[in-house]
């Protein structure tokens, strides 16, 4: 598994389908990790991820790697983190069409290599990704959706994007950052069945 994740991240490395090839610093592919079960697919890198060449390093990722930690879990065991293009959008702009669909090849060559059980699609860009148009974010996060053969029958959950926690910070019940851990443990238990 790992070296043909290695062929296809040198690929992407040296990608220049779409014009953020030109303002790039650094592509971002993925963390390092053994044999995952559990992937989770954010949006695009931002300004910290672009100078490192990680995913999720800035603050957005901390307060993720806080969520995971809640429940026992780990980026360096357990999750293996992605986007859904590989390179910063200047001024961290949405994503445009052209650019997601030149960068793809590359998420999907993730999840046919990694195959994981569940993913997470984190944030409104991720979840049309995969499952297309089936509305926003808030009214489809924490609903288990059965993936079909494109991610090889994953279990599918929408969640929250952790800028949008940032955003949102009240903890009172009902709120976003509420709902994200209740979420978090619902993800646990379906990933102690694996
Ligand atoms: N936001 C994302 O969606 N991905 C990153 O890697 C960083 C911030």
């Amino acid at each position: 598994m790992y070296e043909e994740l290695e062929e296809i991240k040198n690929k992407c490395l040296s990608c220049q389908k779409c014009g953020l090839g030109k303002t790039r610093t650094n592509v971002v592919f993925s963390d390092v990790i053994q044999n995952p079960k559990l992937m989770l697919i954010g949006e695009a890198p931002g300004f910290y991820e672009d100078k490192q060449g990680k995913p999720f390093v800035g603050k957005a990722g901390q307060l993720l790697d806080k969520i995971f930690a809640s429940v026992g879990l780990s980026r360096e065991k357990d999750v293996y983190i992605c986007n859904t293009i590989k390179c910063r959008p200047p001024e961290n702009r949405n994503p445009l069409p052209d650019e997601k669909a030149a960068c793809w090849e590359y998420l999907k060559a993730q999840i046919d290599i990694i195959k994981p059980k569940i993913i997470l699609l984190c944030g409104n860009v991720a979840v049309q990704s995969i499952l297309g148009e089936v509305g926003g974010i808030t009214k489809i996060r924490g609903k288990w959706y059965q993936g079909e053969e494109n991610v090889h029958g994953a279990k599918l959950m929408p969640i929250f994007h952790p800028s949008y926690l940032l955003r949102n910070d009240s903890r009172e019940k009902g709120s976003p950052k509420w709902l994200m851990w209740q979420d978090i443990q619902e993800i646990r238990k379906e990933y102690d069945k694996l």
